[in-house]
């Protein structure tokens, strides 16, 4: 479709191998699915759930929320529930806010989930972000914990000036969608990659460093280290500088692209299928994305292991 090689891709971004919805599938149906799955794992039922986060930068409606697509397709009748924009940092905020949510009392299951789906927005005539995208979503209920079990420390950004780098330019009230925003492609996303790569590489390795050194941590004292799946390259960088070695840095974009606010969960859930989440485990997760938004979030694993 475009004029690249597979060995271009392969050595400038690490992916091998991406992940599309099927026609007529939306970002819903895939949360719905990490949903009825987080049901199942947890023996609690769609009643049980008090709050429903999604976390997306790709709705399957302009009005409507993606988390009440998901209370309807679930059948949690006893939920509320609403949507996080915050591109692939967006999976970090949502757990920083629902784990709040568990925190303040009132509410005792979350369902937080991050997904996106990218092939709804990628012109597949722009070789700068087709080959980099993907498809896919996980996610994670939260419940009370009597341990210290839980979110530990987090450190949030977000600098909008940075907002033109990383976007889709039609589509929402700034440039409402007409004839010509369609003619000139603007309903897709756009990407300086060069300064989105040194944005990402610099701040996702400082803000990982600084929750260790505020926690009075070294990167080996870490089980694993989560961060955003966009580029090898840029999770190579970060990972050197906490100072991790290779056994403790999960990496996935191999087989799934960038899946946006999907990667994390992703990469949770695969080591959690891989048994390599254990009761009491630490794991540091960090995310950079378009805003620009980054940060880090330091966890002792409570989880169903
Ligand atoms: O998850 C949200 C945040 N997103 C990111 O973190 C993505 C960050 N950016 C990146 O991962 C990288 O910048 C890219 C993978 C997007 C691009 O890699 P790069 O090594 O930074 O390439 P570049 O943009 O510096 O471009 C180098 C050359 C250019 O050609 P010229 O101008 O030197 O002739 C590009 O046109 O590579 C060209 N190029 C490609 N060539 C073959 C760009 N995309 C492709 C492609 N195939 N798919």
């Amino acid at each position: 479709m475009v004029d690249t090689t597979d060995e271009w891709i392969r050595s400038r971004t690490g992916i091998e191998k991406r992940h599309l919805v099927s026609e007529g599938e939306a970002t819903s149906d895939m949360a719905a699915n990490v949903a009825r799955q987080l049901l199942e794992r947890s023996g609690k039922s769609p009643d049980e759930i008090d709050l429903i986060i999604v976390a997306t930068s790709t709705p399957d409606y302009l009005v409507v929320s993606t988390a009440a697509l998901v209370q309807d397709k679930i059948g949690a009748n006893n939920a509320w529930g609403f949507d996080i924009v915050a591109a692939c940092t967006g999976f970090v905020y949502a757990l920083e806010t629902g784990a709040k949510m568990v925190e303040s009392g009132r509410y005792n299951n979350v369902i937080v989930i991050g997904g996106d789906t990218m092939s709804s927005i990628i012109d597949y005539t722009d070789r700068n972000t087709c080959v980099i995208f993907g498809d896919g979503a996980g996610g994670v209920l939260l419940e009370p914990s009597e341990n210290d079990y839980g979110i530990l420390d987090s450190i949030l950004h977000i600098d909008g000036s940075g907002h033109k780098y990383l976007t889709v330019p039609a589509g929402g009230s700034a440039r409402p969608a007409s004839k010509e925003t369609v003619e000139k492609r603007l309903h897709f996303i756009y990407q300086d990659g060069k300064t989105v790569f040194k944005f990402a590489v610099k701040n996702m390795a400082k803000v990982s460093k600084e929750i260790l050194d505020k926690n009075g941590l070294v990167g080996s004292d870490i089980k694993l280290f989560i961060p955003h799946q966009a580029n090898k390259r840029i999770i190579d960088a970060a990972a050197k500088r906490c100072g991790m070695k290779e056994d403790q840095v999960l990496i996935n974009v191999n087989k799934y692209g960038n899946t946006t606010a999907g990667t994390i969960p992703i990469c949770i859930d695969e080591a959690w299928e891989e048994k390599r989440l254990e009761e009491g485990d630490l794991l540091l997760l960090a995310a950079f994305g378009g805003g620009f938004t980054w940060g880090s979030m330091l966890i002792r694993w409570g989880g169903i292991s």
